[in-house]
């Protein structure tokens, strides 16, 4: 992708996340600070030049399949904006997790921040996401100190919080996690995919898997 045809899409993805979160701002009140937080960050995000190498990862195969079920929900048009854009995004994972989780685990997913570490744009408070996992695997309980809010594209996956039985979540409404508050997902036929994001009360820390 050349500058031009890149900050262009880039400019289409900006405008497809601001739709988005003003939209669910005003759909779900509760959210509307954190959201307009976030949405308030991606409105002022300058690229940088030069632009970042793009990367992508084994996990990175089950795109075709989530790109595919996002495109039948009600976030459709961020996904098509975000899908034209992804070739020169940066996937990226939390290294830690590989001893624990396994190599299988670690080649089934994978995220690209927007915002936040290794991002697009470096934030040392905001991440703003997109996230995948394969089918028939389970991210267990973890937590981090930073505000968190998902919004899934679709699928079948199990949303688990606290000690709560995981459930399915409705596309396109928030699932929030709360400071520390552990939470985990179990895939089942569908790759998760999900927008998400964090607000941190500092600078960021990675997640850390809990009991
Ligand atoms: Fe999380």
């Amino acid at each position: 992708m050349n500058r031009e045809d890149y900050l262009s899409s880039f400019e289409t993805l900006r405008g497809a996340l601001l739709s988005f979160l003003g939209d669910r701002s005003q759909a779900f009140p509760d959210q509307a600070t954190a959201i307009t937080t976030v949405a308030n960050e991606i409105r002022t995000m300058v690229m940088p030049d030069p632009l970042p190498r793009p990367r992508r990862l084994p996990g990175c195969r089950h795109l075709a399949a989530a790109l595919e079920m996002a495109r039948g929900g009600p976030m459709a048009s961020l996904a098509e904006a975000f899908a034209a854009f992804e070739p020169a995004m940066r996937w990226i994972q939390t290294q830690h997790y590989r001893q624990a989780l396994g190599h299988d685990y670690m080649d089934n997913y994978g995220y690209t921040n927007i915002l936040g570490y290794d991002a697009l744009i470096p934030h040392d408070r905001v991440i703003a996401a997109f996230f995948v996992i394969g089918p028939g695997r389970h991210y267990p309980r973890h937590h981090h100190e930073a505000d968190e809010i998902y919004f899934p594209f679709g699928g079948d996956t199990l949303w688990g919080q606290n000690n709560e039985e995981p459930q399915p979540r409705p596309a396109g409404e928030p699932i929030h996690n709360t400071a520390w508050l552990p939470h985990e997902m179990i895939t089942r036929d569908t790759p998760l995919f999900t927008f998400c994001f964090w607000i941190s009360p500092g600078p960021i820390k990675l997640a850390q898997l809990t009991d």
